[in-house]
């Protein structure tokens, strides 16, 4: 047994299911979980509150180095105008950068008494955590995501419409793949999981005996 944490790396598509996933993995092995889309989003909802443009580089670069942990629990993140200004910001180079020593200190020193950690986002296994133990890539068709998505909001009680969830899904994977830094991409040691047919627990099945083997070596 190494002294180096265990590191699992979930990427995909807004969701796909990974953010549940990266939680329920956590809680089961006793590993430490940060979700980086909170990173993009807290670094947009700063940006939207001094009123600049998540597009102006200079505002969204100073906003992403005013990043810390406990702006990443405001309810307001869970916002969809704020999941927007977070894919703009998110194809700014400077801003990545910034906001990557936050991820990889994350992961060489997950809060104690966990061994290691759970990353998800776009760009873990690809560029933030190319060493992981295990990698995985989730995803599911958009219309279930779009439905997942709707289900959400309307659950938290905000009011939204289908087509609109979709168009804004594919939307933010657009500029996700597309974006030149750090695009959302399948690493080619991952592992897909598509979740289109299957549900959470069965999805957590599927990852467990994938980071039971990674863990028995
Ligand atoms: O995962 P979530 O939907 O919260 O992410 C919000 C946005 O943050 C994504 O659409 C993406 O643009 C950006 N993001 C990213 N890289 C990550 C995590 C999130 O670019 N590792």
């Amino acid at each position: 047994m190494t002294s180096r944490p265990f590191i699992v790396a979930i990427d995909g598509p807004a969701a796909s299911g990974k953010g549940t996933l990266a939680r329920r993995l956590a809680e089961r092995f006793g590993l430490a979980h940060l979700d980086t889309g909170t990173l993009y989003r807290a670094t947009a909802l700063l940006v939207l509150e001094d009123n600049a443009d998540p597009a102006d580089p200079v505002a969204a670069t100073a906003a992403a180095r005013r990043v810390d942990q406990s702006l990443l629990s405001d309810p307001l993140l869970r916002d969809e105008r704020v999941a927007h200004a977070a894919s703009v910001v998110a194809a700014n180079p400077e801003v990545r950068q910034a906001l990557l020593d936050f991820q990889r200190n994350f992961a060489a020193h997950p809060p104690v008494p966990a061994r290691g950690a759970v990353l998800d986002g776009r760009d873990i296994g690809s560029v933030v955590c190319p060493a992981a133990d295990v990698k995985l890539f989730v995803t599911a068709d958009p219309e279930v995501r779009a439905l997942r998505r709707l289900a959400e909001l309307q659950a938290s009680g905000v009011a939204a419409i289908y087509s609109d969830v979709l168009q804004e899904l594919e939307y933010r994977d657009t500029r996700d793949a597309g974006r030149g830094t750090a695009p959302m991409v399948v690493p080619p040691d991952a592992v897909v999981i598509n979740t289109t047919a299957l549900d959470a627990d069965a999805v957590l099945e599927r990852a467990s005996d994938i980071v039971s083997r990674a863990i028995a070596g």
